[in-house]
């Protein structure tokens, strides 16, 4: 087998900036120790996120300057609609300028007090939105997901038997609709299956209750699917990506994703009441129904974005250019969560730093760790942003993974950036037990990770 290379060629290039690790120290002391305080620029090789981060195609770039800027009817629109429909079946596609604006209009007409939304694993701002329109959002995550260390084929899959039983529970009245992220972000970009997809539907279907997809990364677990899963070895992204759709009344899409672009996202939904409350509300707060919060030229290069990440070339690349980055640091002995996702590496801080206890944030003073060693941007998935204290008991409550996750943009670094990365993995692997954890000194009540600064202790 040859080595997979990149399916392009680049043409355009933009300089990193190297600092000493004495700047970076002061860097990050003034951030707060959070790595969302640093500027880009004193950032070497930025892991932070897989959104919005990807380079755009000569083929898109020319699309931004065919982009029609009309306000209403643009032509770039219809094209962004027409390749949507195409790929996803849906009746109604109503454009959103990122995925967080789609989960807003909808739980802001579905949600509300006493209702409760499953999710596989709802992603932060997915829950966020369920949770500031007054419904709970619940994770019903199937076991295999549960464990870091098992090597299994579908760890992203929707527990079906605890989706039956809440179903029958609570009934339409109390669920207004099922959702399943593809690929599972907040389980390490972990794949869904598509007996899970099928099966999660048929479950939500037989109780009446509409199926919505959190499609932000639907072409990486189609090719999850046709290279793991019997039956689809043969048959085209397009087609698995269709069949995943077809189970689906609905979903909403971060374009920064799978979409291949920089901004962008849809709410797209077969319910025609529904559509016409979500339009109304997108008038108010993203635009028109036409444009919704995007520019001519941003609906137009989602639109070829998302013709470009069907390529299978691409998602071979893609998919194997992530497991490269996994299966060096697995050699190093370092623990992942395995096997490699889709969009990103995530390592194992509570096995990594087990010194470190879960209220000290080991994998927040890993990132720190990465940063100061190589000027590596990454981002802590644990404590930090999912760890709270108990109201009535005063206890911390820990996140049930520790984790610092590499995500890797799309077409942006090659391979040799990520070797350095692995470089670097392994110098803060050998020097582990002289890291230390830290503490919050300052925090918002929700999504703190954003803001809160900490002391090393
Ligand atoms: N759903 C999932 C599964 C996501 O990963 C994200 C964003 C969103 C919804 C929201 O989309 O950012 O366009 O508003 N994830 C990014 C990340 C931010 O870093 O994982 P958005």
């Amino acid at each position: 087998m040859k080595t997979i290379i990149e399916p392009f060629k680049i043409k355009s290039v933009e300089p990193l900036r190297f600092t000493s690790r004495k700047e970076r120290e002061a860097i990050l002391k003034a951030a707060g120790y959070n790595l969302f305080n640093i500027h880009a620029d004193d950032v070497l090789i930025d892991l932070l996120t897989d959104s919005g981060t990807s380079a755009m195609s000569a083929r898109q770039w020319g699309g931004m300057i065919e982009g029609d800027e009309a306000y209403a009817g643009s032509k770039s629109f219809y094209r962004l609609e027409q390749t949507v429909m195409d790929l996803t079946g849906f009746r109604h596609i109503i454009p959103t300028h990122q995925g967080r604006a789609a989960e807003k209009i909808l739980f802001t007409i579905v949600g509300g007090k006493g209702k409760k939304v499953p999710n596989n694993t709802h992603f932060d701002t997915t829950r966020a939105n369920v949770e500031i329109s007054g419904a709970e959002a619940v994770d019903l995550l199937a076991p295999d997901g549960l464990d870091p260390a098992l090597k299994a084929d579908f760890k992203g899959n929707m527990d079906l038997d605890a989706l039956e039983s809440m179903l029958r529970k609570e009934g339409p009245e109390r669920i207004p609709l099922v959702m399943l992220t593809v690929t599972n972000n907040s389980n390490a970009g972990q794949p869904v299956s598509m007996e899970n997809i099928r099966k999660s539907s048929e479950i939500c279907r037989a109780h009446g209750i509409p199926f919505f997809l959190d499609a932000c990364r639907f072409a990486e677990n189609a090719y999850f699917i046709k290279i793991r899963e019997p039956g689809y070895e043969n048959k085209t992204i397009r087609e698995i990506a269709r069949e995943m759709f077809s189970y689906a009344d609905g979903g909403t899409m971060s374009g920064k994703k799978d979409g291949l672009v920089n901004m962008g996202g849809f709410l797209a939904v077969n319910d025609d009441e529904l559509a016409r409350r979500a339009r109304n509300i997108l008038i108010v707060t993203e635009g028109f129904p036409t444009y919704g919060g995007l520019a001519g030229h941003d609906l137009e290069a989602f639109a070829r974005g998302l013709d470009e990440v069907l390529e299978e070339d691409y998602l071979k690349y893609r998919i194997r250019s992530v497991s490269y980055v996994g299966k060096q640091i697995d050699k190093l002995g370092a623990p992942i969560f395995q096997p490699p996702g889709g969009h990103a590496i995530y390592l194992d801080a509570k096995a990594f730093l087990p010194h470190i206890p879960p209220h000290e944030y080991p994998g927040h003073s890993l990132a720190c760790e990465l940063y100061l060693c190589g000027g590596i941007r990454a981002c802590e998935i644990g404590s930090v942003m999912f760890g709270k204290t108990n109201p009535t008991s005063g206890e911390f409550e820990p996140a049930r993974l520790e984790m610092v996750r590499l995500a890797i943009p799309r077409r942006v670094y090659t391979q040799s950036h990520m070797d350095y990365v692995v470089e670097c993995v392994e110098s803060v692997y050998g020097k582990r037990e002289q890291i230390k954890g830290m503490r919050i000194v300052y925090e918002q009540p929700v999504l703190r990770h954003f803001t809160a600064t900490f002391q090393p202790l």
